[in-house]
Order: structure tokens, then sequence, then C-alpha cells
């Protein structure tokens, strides 16, 4: 679907954003591993999320799905069923890479993974690595991707030191964990996302961290009980950007995470002297089990351009083409450094960002590990196309709104793997 953002005169008013699609994923899956049955509340109901779901189901689960809530019933953390058929992880990259960890621990059983055509091309020998100094046994196509078969397996607790933070990795790794004999640590070069952590601690599990390393010991069970899951940061940033890039617009975003790890995109936009006022999380110290809340306010103003370093990348990861975005805006140059890591999410980001802006008007040249961008007082405005990646066609619906004449976005609906209804909510906003 091709759809175009005419230049908005301002946004304004309050809006709740969707559910955590990283929260849904984890209280899915913890929940299927569960001893005793869990109610989610507010769980996402977007294609990723759903993929999760079923793959829940497939795996024996009982999912019962009302109204703003789910009940999960799990197997247990030791007792997945064999599915029939292959297990499909669609678009999810957080399915693909968490699931492996709990499956490769299910003895005699076997499992057979495969995705759409842009998983396909997402590797995931990343998890594979670390399995296998667990004692798992896995079969990867052309020894990194989908499809993947799994055997289950007992295994053994290990110290892994991950060679780029990656918030997926570790938690495929803590949950293989839980069920390997003795004590498993993860570390990785700067703190990524720590959902997993959170709501484990809760479940009742011992698991300490340490500066950059988290420790699990293995169980018996989880009890979970109940997970809340609270507004997404990441799907937040987009109306975000838009309040701030947009003059006059004056916003207020409701019930969003707070969580450190992920308000990275606030930091770096504060740096940038963009208006959000909100009750962040402090540095993170001692691992609890809470996931902060917040109301942001959110106002338009003139912007400066900043220095994004690799150490800042891991709490900002998916927010990085907004901060493109921001740069074309910005007085002077945005730099965005030791964001490789982009090349592997649902597009190759550096890639898509770069010459989609660039498709619009702006001055910016991609990097091996990010971008450089020359602000240039805005976007003129032209066709972007998404390449089926839901960041990228919702940076170019904000880009639009922002722009001196306009944006059509090739291939919107892809936006519905994280955030379904963004076009109604955005223009809802429109004043
Ligand atoms: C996610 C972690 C991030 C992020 C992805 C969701 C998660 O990936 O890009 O959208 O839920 O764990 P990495 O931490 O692997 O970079």
């Amino acid at each position: 679907m091709n759809v175009r953002f005419e230049p908005a005169a301002k946004l304004a008013g309050a809006l709740t954003p969707p559910a955590d699609k990283s929260i849904s994923h984890r209280a899915a899956l913890l929940g299927a591993m569960a001893s005793e049955p869990v109610r989610i509340h507010n769980y996402l109901h977007a294609a990723d999320t759903n993929s999760t779901l079923q793959a829940v189901h497939d795996l024996g689960a009982l999912v019962e799905v009302h109204d703003g809530e789910i009940v999960m019933r799990g197997t247990g953390l030791r007792d997945a069923h064999e599915p029939e058929g292959t297990i499909d992880v669609g678009n999810c990259g957080t399915l693909l890479r968490l699931l492996p960890g709990w499956l490769a621990a299910q003895d005699g059983r076997r499992f057979s993974l495969d995705g759409d055509e842009s998983i396909r091309r997402r590797p995931v020998d990343r998890v594979a690595i670390p399995l296998r100094l667990m004692g798992a046994e896995l079969a990867e196509t052309e020894g990194r991707f989908v499809p993947l078969t799994i055997s289950g397996k007992r295994l053994h607790s290990i110290s892994y030191e991950l060679p780029v933070a990656s918030a997926q990795v570790k938690s495929c790794v803590l949950l293989a964990g839980l069920t390997a004999d003795g004590t498993t640590t993860v570390g990785e070069p700067s703190l990524s996302r720590d959902h997993t952590e959170r709501m484990l601690l809760r479940a009742g599990v011992s698991i300490h961290r340490h500066g950059r390393h988290v420790t699990v010991t293995n169980t018996d069970e989880l009890v979970l009980d109940e997970v809340v899951v609270p507004g997404d940061p990441s799907s937040a940033a987009f109306m975000i950007t838009a309040g701030v890039l947009i003059a006059g617009s004056r916003l207020l975003i409701k019930d969003v995470s707070v969580n450190w790890t992920r308000t990275g995109f606030l930091r770096i936009l504060r740096r940038m002297q963009g208006i959000v006022i909100g009750e962040f999380e402090e540095e993170p110290g001692e691992l609890c089990g809470q996931e902060p809340t917040s109301d942001l306010d959110v106002a338009a103003g003139a912007l400066e351009g900043t220095v994004v370093t690799p150490e800042e990348v891991p709490a900002a990861i998916d927010e990085l083409p907004l901060v493109a975005l921001l740069g074309c805006f910005a007085e002077g140059e945005t730099i965005v450094r030791g964001a490789q890591e982009l090349r592997v999410k649902e597009s190759d980001r550096i890639t898509t960002v770069v010459q989609g802006l660039r498709g619009l008007g702006a001055d910016i040249e991609a990097t091996d590990d990010g971008f450089v961008v020359r602000g240039s007082g805005g976007l003129p405005g032209g066709v972007i196309d998404a390449h089926g990646d839901h960041r990228l066609a919702m940076m170019g619906a904000v880009a639009g709104l922002a722009s001196r004449e306009g944006v059509q976005v090739n291939g919107m609906d892809c936006a519905a793997v994280s955030y379904p209804g963004f076009e109604r909510d955005i223009r809802g906003l429109l004043r």
C-alpha cells in the first residue's frame, strides 16, 4: 500500500502508544515456560507478537485472548511439546533468537523454525554459537540462517562474552541457563535492554547483574502470575519526533516505558535540544523486577546536531533511523558511530535509511557502522520505499508530515509488524 503524508500545520493532543513489543514477546514466552497460569495485561496485538502467540500455542501452551488481557497456561520449563510442523516466526527477529534458548533444552524433542523472506536473511549463528557451547544440537541453513533445526539435549552452563551488545542473544543464553546445570553468566560490551532479566527476577529466578554481566542460576519452575505491559518507547518515538520537528506542536505521550535501557533516544534527543519532559529512570544499578513508566511532554523547538557514540547505541538501536531524520532538521552535523548492528535488522537500516532520506532531499552519507547527516534546514520531500521494514515506513510518514512538499511511503502496510494503528494515531494528532 502506498500512502501520502502531506506537510502538517502542527500536532497536538494526548496519545497512549501501543504496548511494548519486546516485553510482550517475553511475557508470552515466559508465560509458556511457567508452571501456573499467567495473566498478561495490555499484550501487543501486532504481526510480530501474534507470531509469538502462535508459536507458544504450537508448543503446547493454552492461550485465551480476552479484551485487554491474555490468560496463558504454559507447559512448564522442560515440557514444551514437539509441534507437528515447522514453527513460523514470521518477520520476528526476537522470536527467532529467544525461542532456541528454551527449545535447545527440551531433551529428546526436535523443532524446526522458519520465517518470511526478511527473516531468512537475518543471522541466527549469533545464538547457535553460545548454545552449542552449552551442548545444544542445531542445524542452520548455510551455517547461519533459517530454516533452523533444533534437537533438544541436556545443557550445561557457560560464561559467555557477547561480541556485540544484543538483548536477543543475551536473553537466549539466559533462557537456556534456566535449565542448564549450574550457573550461567553473560557479559556484553554495553548494556542492552534488560526486560528478560527483570521478568525472570519477578518469576522467582535467582538472577543478578554486576556491571555488564548477568548471572542466572538454574531453576525448576517459573512463577509469574501477572504481567502488565507498558507503552512502547520505540513506537512512541515516531510521535515524539513529529512533535519535536513540527513547529507549534505540543504532545502528551502517556504511560511509556522509561526503563533506562530503552531511553537512549530520549537522552540523545535532549542533547539535540529537543524538548521532552518526563521522569526517566536513573542510571541502571541493581536489577529490579519493575518496568518504570512515565508520561512524556513533547514540544517543538530548534535542534542541534550531535555525535552518538558506540556505547549509546544499544539503548537507542531501534530509534537510530529517527536520529538520522532529526539530523536533517538540526543545525550542523549529526553522526552515529558503532551501529553496525543496523545492517542486520528488518532491512539493512544503514543503507535503507541513507537511500530513503537522500531520496527526500537529505544530505546524508553511510559509513561502515552508521551515518553522517548534515542538517539542511529540513526536507523537501518525495517518495520513500519501506523495503518491508516497519520502522522505515513509519520514519517515512513522520518525514512527510515534517517536510515542505509531502512524502509518499511505498509499502506503508508493514507498519503493522509493531504498530497496526500507526496511521490512525498519527493522523489523529494533526491540527
Ligand atoms: C530486541 C532487541 C534489539 C532490537 C529488537 C528487539 C529485543 O535487538 O533491535 O527490535 O526485544 O530483545 P538486539 O538487541 O539483538 O540488537
